[in-house]
C-alpha cells in the first residue's frame, strides 16, 4: 500500500484561491479513485479570515463547474513546512511569505508555485481575485482544473517522498 501524500494550498485570505484548488483536487482524486492517497488541505498567509467559509463569489463560481467549496479559513504555520509533503503557493508574495517561516532546505524544498504545475502557463501566479469582477474568479478556475491532474501525478510519482 502506497504512503499516504499531503498537500497544502496556500493563498492570502484562504477564501479564494486556495479553497478552490483545495476542493477541485479532492474532486479530481475521487474522479480518479485516488481519494484515500492523497491528503487535501489549504490555509491562507494571513489570519484575516480566519474560521470563515470560501467568499460567497468564489463558491458560487465553482458551484457552477460541479464543486462545493466548504473549507474553513486558517492561517498557514511553520508547522505546515513538516506537516506536508507539498506546499503550493498561489503566488509568488504567498511563496515569499511561506519561505520566510522555512527553518530547513528540506523545509524550502517542499514549496512549489501552483503555476508551476500548468502546461504552457502564461502567468506564474493564479491571480488574486478579490477585489475584480466575475472573470477573475473563471480564471482561477480554469488555471486550477488546468493544474490539479499534473499536480497529482507529481504528487504520486517516485522520488516525491521524504
Ligand atoms: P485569496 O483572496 O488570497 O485568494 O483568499 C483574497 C481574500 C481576501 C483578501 C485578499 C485576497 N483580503 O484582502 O481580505
Amino acid at each position: 500500500m502506497r504512503q499516504v501524500r499531503r498537500v497544502v494550498f496556500v493563498c492570502l485570505g484562504n477564501i479564494c484561491r486556495s479553497p478552490t484548488a483545495e476542493g477541485v483536487l479532492r474532486a479530481r482524486l475521487e474522479a480518479r479513485g485516488l481519494g484515500s492517497q492523497v491528503e487535501v488541505d489549504s490555509a491562507g498567509t494571513s489570519g484575516y479570515h480566519a474560521g470563515e467559509l470560501p467568499d460567497a463569489r468564489m463558491r458560487t463560481h465553482a458551484a457552477r463547474r460541479g464543486y462545493t467549496l466548504d473549507s474553513r479559513a486558517r492561517q498557514f504555520v511553520a508547522q505546515d513546512l513538516e506537516r506536508f509533503d507539498l506546499v503550493v503557493a498561489m503566488d509568488r508574495e504567498n511563496r515569499r511569505d511561506i519561505l520566510r517561516l522555512a527553518r530547513t532546505s528540506a523545509q524550502a524544498e517542499r514549496v512549489r508555485l501552483f503555476c508551476d504545475f500548468v502546461a504552457e502557463a502564461d502567468t506564474a501566479d493564479v491571480p488574486d481575485p478579490y477585489y475584480g469582477g466575475a472573470e477573475g474568479f473563471e480564471r482561477v478556475l480554469d488555471l486550477i482544473e488546468a493544474g490539479c491532474d499534473p499536480l497529482i501525478d507529481h504528487l504520486l510519482s517516485a522520488g516525491t517522498t521524504r
